[in-house]
């Protein structure tokens, strides 16, 4: 039997990982790590088999007890932690202290080619370490719609970002939530390699801001906008000044960058098609249409 520990238990991704990994027929013990048990134990109250364990990216005491008896860790960086070396260095140090090397990591695609961004400088503790490792490195999520973006296309039916006619490789976290349950059961077939998972479809905001159009009752827009005036909308709705230069970074960039390369690594892992856009709209129709 192998312990698993799933860092981000309750987020988007760790949530399905979580799900797919129970639907696996094998002796797992799926332990999550979480900062609040009893929020944890709310969220998955459908899921009567799942161990708990507190654990806190920000308080160092929490590592030791929570990697104990852990054979293998779903770790994902949490947006708000930036700060890789304060916080990632003594936790790797903990998982090599603990003899855990089996790691499959959430990062980003793309993450080899910037040495700054937090998923590289972590990718390259783990490697150095001298842990094995899955480094799972997905494209852009279609949740972006229905989480971060969602409060947009409700209050105002627009999108507002300044993405331009920058192309998006758009993943449904449901198919990286099952990759991750799949590479964490057989670490063996896949360790120390990075594997990039997207979607079929590149995409701009405007072309899928049609898609949406067509696909529901109360149309939205999309408003491309200059970075800095993002920046002003944002600070002065209240959004911490972090999270807005992350959504810049993630969202103007690309606009200099070729677009994404697509990856048929789904299909091979499932034998399955990634989710297209339109299912993933379809899917979601109600919380977009809503007003
Ligand atoms: N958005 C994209 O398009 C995209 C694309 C590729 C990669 N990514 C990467 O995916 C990752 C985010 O995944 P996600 O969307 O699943 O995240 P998420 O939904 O924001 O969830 C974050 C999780 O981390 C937990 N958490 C936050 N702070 C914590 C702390 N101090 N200690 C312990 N747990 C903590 C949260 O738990 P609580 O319930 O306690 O808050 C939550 O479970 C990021 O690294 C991001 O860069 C994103």
């Amino acid at each position: 039997m192998n312990n698993i520990l799933i860092t981000g238990a309750t987020g988007n991704v760790g949530f399905e990982v979580i799900r797919f990994l129970t639907k696996i027929d094998s002796s797992n013990r799926i332990v999550a790590g979480v900062r609040n048990i009893e929020k944890a134990k709310n969220v998955f109250k459908d899921y009567p088999d799942l161990a708990y364990t507190h654990f806190d990216f920000e308080d160092f005491d929490t590592f030791d007890s929570a990697l104990k008896g852990i054979d293998k860790i779903f770790l994902l960086r949490p947006p708000p932690i930036s700060d890789i070396d304060k916080y990632f260095k003594p936790l790797i140090s903990k998982i090599k202290e603990k003899n855990i090397t089996q790691i499959v990591f959430l990062s980003v695609q793309g993450a080899e080619k910037s040495k700054v961004i937090p998923h590289n400088k972590i990718e390259r503790l783990i490697s150095e370490n001298g842990l094995d490792f899955i480094f799972l490195r997905p494209s852009y999520f279609m949740q972006n719609l229905t989480t971060t973006l969602i409060e947009d296309i409700q209050t105002k039916r627009e999108i507002i970002l300044p993405s331009g006619n920058a192309k998006f490789n758009w993943i449904d976290i449901e198919n990286i939530g099952e990759a991750g349950a799949i590479l964490l059961d057989k670490f063996g077939d896949y360790k120390n390699q990075a594997i990039e998972i997207t979607g079929l479809e590149n995409e701009n905001f405007e072309t899928v801001t049609e898609l949406i159009n067509s696909l529901i009752d109360n149309p939205i827009k999309y408003r491309n906008v200059n970075p800095l005036k993002f920046f002003r909308i944002k600070k002065r709705e209240g959004m911490v000044k972090g999270m807005i230069i992350v959504m810049i970074l993630l969202h103007f960039l690309p606009r200099f960058q070729k677009e994404p390369r697509i990856s048929d690594f789904y299909e091979r892992l499932t034998g399955k098609k990634p989710t297209d856009l339109k299912t993933f709209i379809e899917r979601e129709k109600e919380s977009i249409d809503k007003q």
